[in-house]
């Protein structure tokens, strides 16, 4: 290298440095910050297996694991998807939401509700291992 071309490497450095541009570090963290996090998950995936009996959801006494017994036939591994009963490429949970308002004829929960998050916890929970099939039917 010249000393003009280590010059330039130089400034380009400098440069780079004072805009901040660097690589992306992920947050450290403990085993104790492990066990708190998978505690949670398993306790999210309980609540939402008691969700899939919970006669509250709709208005007529019929629930999710009547018809979707371990959550069978929910295909988590498929979404985004087209859905025919809702005519585009929808997410999981807006077919949660179909089912809730119609066979349980309840009304839609908010995405951010916590039944919504525990149901599709235990749902894809049950589908474990399972290889990712957007858009499969
Ligand atoms: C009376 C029976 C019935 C009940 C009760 C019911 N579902 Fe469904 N569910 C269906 C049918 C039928 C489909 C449509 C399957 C299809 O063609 O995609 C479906 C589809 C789904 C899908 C998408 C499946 C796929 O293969 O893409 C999910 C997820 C789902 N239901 C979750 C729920 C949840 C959560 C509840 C409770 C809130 C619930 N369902 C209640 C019958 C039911």
């Amino acid at each position: 290298m010249t000393s003009k071309t280590v010059t330039m490497v130089v400034l380009i450095t400098a440069v780079l440095l004072m805009t901040g541009i660097q690589a992306v570090q992920a947050d450290e963290y403990t085993s104790a910050d492990l066990e708190l996090w998978q505690n949670e998950y398993d306790a999210a995936v309980k609540r939402g297996r008691q969700v899939f009996t919970d006669q509250k959801l709709g208005t007529n006494g019929v629930v999710c694991a009547q018809c979707h017994p371990n959550a069978a036939n929910t295909h988590p591994e498929t979404y985004p998807k087209y859905q025919k009963q809702l005519g585009k490429v929808a997410t999981m949970a807006e077919m949660i939401n179909f089912c809730i308002m119609n066979p349980l004829e309840g009304s839609a929960l908010a995405l951010d509700d916590q039944r919504m998050v525990d149901m599709q916890a235990y749902i894809t929970n049950e589908r474990k291992g399972e290889s990712l099939a957007p858009g499969k039917h």
